[in-house]
């Protein structure tokens, strides 16, 4: 690997259907980067089980992910896709760094404190699940981790961590730097708040394609008559074609807004065609793959273990410098 290839790191909570906001503000992005990087995306399934899902759920929505990453163009050779539960370095570091965090410093961490505050009684696993995720992204030397800004804390702790680790120890690990995506714009939902599973407003990268066309007809629009000028910068449906379409498109749409004379069903009708032409070749791979779920898991195999190498000789540095050989 030459100097400059950057190691990328990141982690995916299984916790449910593909849409639009995620497909936007996180696949997007992360599977962009394995043009110039050595990327490693993780399936976080240790992080989910702090919530204790049915065990079949927890296994169906791991392989759901791995399926959407592939589907949507993660490309296996060039990137290693796999489980967190099968990289056993990962709870190994996780241990080390346990004996290296203060109480204090998980006990200020905003998602725990939010989670605690809406009435969820906190288990040991999500109170050290900033710890976790500090080995997931130190165990394997990461140098850029691609997160959204809810995580930005999660960042600091692993990087106040890796420092104590290195003050304390010698120099062994890698601080990583966050890339923190504030740059993607938030995806607007069918009520135009945030897209979000919490909401109910998601319209799926990979449902059926009536089901699609009926959220798409339920976006939330105002009431200006059909003959009126309409403003497309303040349309929910608008925001969501321009992901899809390209410069011309947009601005084709654009002036019909602007012109007056067509309705929003028109326009909804043209989002649900690109939709359907942006989503035709992903949704084709993922019916394939779906077909195939051995090849599915061996990529997930193939991809732990060319990922325990990376992580292998970490581990044996740190088992080193804190005296466990
Ligand atoms: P949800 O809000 O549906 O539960 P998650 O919180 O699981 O989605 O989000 C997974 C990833 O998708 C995160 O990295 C988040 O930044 C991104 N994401 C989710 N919804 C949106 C959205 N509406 N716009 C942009 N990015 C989003
Ligand atoms: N906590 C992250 C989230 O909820 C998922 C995650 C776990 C992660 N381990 C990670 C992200 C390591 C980046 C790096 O989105």
């Amino acid at each position: 690997m030459s100097a400059e290839v950057k190691r990328v790191l990141s982690g995916i909570q299984p916790s449910g259907t593909l849409h639009l906001g995620n497909y936007f503000g996180m696949m997007k992005p992360a599977i962009e980067l394995q043009e110039q990087n050595q990327c490693l995306y993780f399936i976080a399934d240790y992080h989910a089980l702090t919530q204790l899902p049915e065990p079949e759920q927890l296994r169906e929505r791991s392989r759901n992910v791995a399926v959407d990453f592939l589907a949507c163009g993660l490309d296996p050779e060039r990137t290693l896709l796999f489980r967190q539960s099968d990289i056993p370095e990962v709870p190994e570091l996780t241990w080390v760094l346990s004996c290296l965090t203060p109480i204090g410093l998980l006990e200020r961490c905003h998602s725990y404190k939010d989670k605690v505050s809406r009435g969820i009684t906190p288990n040991h696993g999500l109170f050290s699940y900033p710890v976790l995720m500090a080995a997931d992204i130190l165990v394997y030397g990461s140098h850029l981790v691609p997160v959204g800004k809810d995580q930005k804390q999660h960042l600091e702790v692993t990087r106040d961590l890796a420092i104590k680790f290195n003050n304390t120890y010698g120099e062994v690990l890698v601080v990583p730097d966050a890339m923190i995506r504030d740059e993607v714009a938030v995806v607007p939902g069918l009520d135009g708040q945030k897209m979000s599973k919490s909401y109910g407003n998601t319209i799926e990268i990979f449902g059926p394609e009536k089901k699609i066309r009926k959220k798409i007809m339920k976006i939330v629009t105002d009431s200006t008559p059909l003959e009126d000028p309409k403003d497309p910068d303040n349309c929910n449906v608008f925001a969501l074609y321009k992901l899809m379409a390209d410069e011309e498109e947009v601005a084709v749409l654009r002036e019909r807004y602007l012109a007056g004379g067509m309705g929003y069903g028109h326009a909804k009708q043209a989002l649900f065609e690109k939709y359907l032409e942006y989503f035709a070749a992903f949704r084709e791979k993922r019916v394939e793959l779906e077909a195939n779920p051995e090849r599915v898991e061996q990529i997930l195999q193939e991809g732990a273990r060319r990922a325990r190498d990376f992580a292998k000789p970490v581990l044996a540095k740190v088992r080193e410098a804190v005296g466990l050989v």
